[in-house]
């Protein structure tokens, strides 16, 4: 595939830079349209929450891609993203910081940035729109344990500073996407980052929760974790890393 033009768009202030670009999309927006903001009224999170950050603290972004993916393969699309996003923090900051499944970036127990994608339409090709919000000089809301890139570093990155380091390891990646050989590989990235994997976590579902050892993560970015003797295949949840006493039987 030829290399991405991107076309991005700013904002002072926007209700979520996610829905800007889900419109743009269904209008027929082509792959690379990125809209990024200074403030979000309406920013959203996983799992109907809302992303709130003040003004100028946090890159604010959405990208718009189109691979030619099944949507079963959306975590890979979101692992692209993430492992672009950790890779522009390392270069410019040096925080390198470890993926925490599905999409969060963390470093130690602190989540330092989180991702939303969305798939807007299958038509023709799979058109995903994933959000991503960095914490750059604010540490994120008081119920989250979480920390920003110049608390663990000292630096200070601007937003576009940011975006633009991102999207130059985004078009790095996003190749890979059209490949068995490059989504293996991206698979295989995923899977090293991820923090979660090999630990003892409880996994907070919709309507109940389990605790087991996160075993490994499917081809469709299923977390398997297996509690007791069985393997669970986990689509969606928050997990919690659990320290050893943690995770010990009542
Ligand atoms: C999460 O960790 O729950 C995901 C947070 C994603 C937030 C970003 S900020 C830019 C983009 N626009 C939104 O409304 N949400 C995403």
């Amino acid at each position: 595939m030829s290399s991405i033009v991107w076309r991005i768009e700013h904002f002072n202030v926007i209700d979520s830079t996610n829905t800007w670009v889900a419109k743009r999309a269904l209008e027929g927006a082509p792959e690379g349209l990125v809209a990024f903001a200074d403030f979000q009224s309406a920013g959203r999170g996983r799992l109907d929450r809302q992303w709130e950050s003040p003004p100028g603290a946090s890159l604010l972004c959405s990208i718009l891609l189109r691979p030619d993916l099944a949507p079963d393969q959306l975590q890979l699309v979101v692992a692209c993203v993430a492992l672009a996003a950790r890779a522009a923090l390392v270069r410019l900051s040096g925080v390198r910081p470890a993926l925490k499944w599905p999409n969060d970036l963390i470093v130690g127990d602190a989540k330092i940035a989180g991702l939303l994608a969305e798939i807007v339409s299958v038509d023709e090709r799979l058109a995903v729109v994933v959000g991503i919000g960095v914490n750059l000089t604010h540490e994120g809301p008081a119920n989250v344990v979480s920390t920003s890139v110049r608390a663990e570093s000292g630096v200070t990155i601007t937003p576009p500073a940011l975006l633009d380091i991102l999207l130059d390891e985004l078009e790095a990646r996003r190749a890979s996407l059209d490949s068995a050989d490059g989504q293996a590989s991206l698979r295989d990235e995923y899977r090293r980052s991820l923090v979660t994997l090999g630990q003892m976590v409880r996994v907070e579902r919709t309507n109940d929760a389990i605790v087991g050892l996160a075993k490994s993560v499917d081809e469709f970015g299923q977390l398997i974790v297996l509690v007791d003797e069985d393997e669970v295949s986990v689509t969606v949840g928050d997990v919690v890393h659990l320290r050893a006493h943690e995770a010990e039987p009542s």
